[in-house]
């Protein structure tokens, strides 16, 4: 029996301008951009063999799961015309995360880039890994989850159409390139408040957003917000950056809290953290800000040069109001990785 494996590791990221709400076809309502995260990855193998039908078994951490399969089989439904050799194969799929699995970071995004990934390279032929290959593969994975569209690309990528970026595309994310070189190493200490299930999923957020109240108004902010962002990246104006990054964090919640139904995803030690970190950087001058993801955690993100004062600020102030005392120490990557 034909039997070959590929296996690739795919992190996830952390927007800095939101998407929330979609049009159909899991289409942006607005354009978004992100850090590619470097440490918090997706692991994902599959074993191809030969078979009659299309068929797929699941394991996490070793483990057979098959409450992942209606996730799954709704990808698979959205993407089997990219994969016509699917049709005739049996994927035995292994997925690990090197970040704990309760810990409340989106996984969507580094699972279903990492899986994209493997089956896209059992597609390609001549194993070419170029622009256009990772182009394809952010296509797909943004069938999957819109947000996992940028996590091929490192260390900063943009997805949905935007006449700022010439290349850009609803399709599939881009990489921004043409970066003023100096632009700080960013480092994304991410601060667990919670490591529950959360409560709403993204999902049906994006849902809500449809009928929003707001929407036409976040589809003006954003677009905005993600004018500006660039130009502060090009400008290199780290204050205008931080103002433009949390504005973005609060509404993200701030649209959960006014949707109908409202729902709320932070809790009282995500706000006690908010308020001590813009009273750390009132009072000290350091160059960090805080963002959100569709959770209770707290990003918070600085340069290279803020860190030694940031990880002492971290542990002595920040630490009691996490769950268990703990924090992933993650920093800006590059992308995906082949492992064989
Ligand atoms: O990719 P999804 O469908 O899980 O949505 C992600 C939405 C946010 O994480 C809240 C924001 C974003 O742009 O990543």
């Amino acid at each position: 029996m034909n039997r070959k494996s590929t296996s690739w590791t795919s992190p996830s990221n952390i927007a800095l301008v939101k998407y929330w709400g979609k049009i159909d076809n899991q289409i942006p309502i607005n354009p978004s951009i992100s850090f590619t995260l470097k440490e918090s990855l997706t692991k994902t193998k599959i074993t191809f063999e030969e078979s009659t039908d299309f068929e797929y078994e699941f394991f996490f951490d070793g483990v057979k799961k098959d409450d992942f399969r209606p996730k799954l089989n709704t990808f698979f439904e959205r993407s089997k015309s990219f994969f016509p050799s699917l049709n005739f194969l049996k994927l035995k799929i292994e997925s690990s995360n090197t970040f704990p699995h309760s810990s409340g970071i989106a996984s969507s995004a580094s699972a279903f880039s990492a899986l994209t990934l493997c089956l896209l390279d059992n597609e390609v032929k001549d194993s070419s890994y170029d622009k256009d290959f990772f182009l394809r593969a952010s296509h797909i994975s943004r069938l999957g989850s819109g947000s996992a569209s940028r996590s091929l690309f490192g260390p900063i990528s943009i997805w949905g159409k935007t006449s700022e970026i010439q290349n850009s595309s609803d399709e599939n994310a881009v990489v921004l390139d043409n970066m003023p070189i100096d632009f700080p190493k960013f480092y994304d200490s991410i601060l667990l408040v919670d490591e529950g299930e959360k409560k709403v999923s993204s999902s049906a957020g994006h849902e809500l957003m449809r009928n929003h109240r707001f929407k036409s108004l976040r589809i003006l902010q954003s677009n905005i917000n993600f004018k500006n962002l660039i130009k502060s990246i090009n400008e290199k104006d780290l204050g205008l950056f931080i103002k433009i990054v949390e504005d973005e964090a609060l509404t993200l919640h701030a649209l959960m809290m006014t949707s109908n139904p409202s729902f709320i995803l932070f809790k009282p030690n995500t706000i006690e953290i908010i308020n001590r970190i813009r009273e750390f950087r009132n009072n000290n001058h350091v160059d960090m800000c805080f963002t959100l993801d569709a959770g209770a955690n707290v990003h918070l993100l600085y340069p290279e040069y803020s860190r030694i004062e940031v990880i002492d600020f971290i542990e002595n102030e920040l630490l009691k109001f996490c769950k268990s005392n703990k924090y992933i120490d993650d920093s800006v990557g590059m992308g995906p990785s082949k492992i064989h």
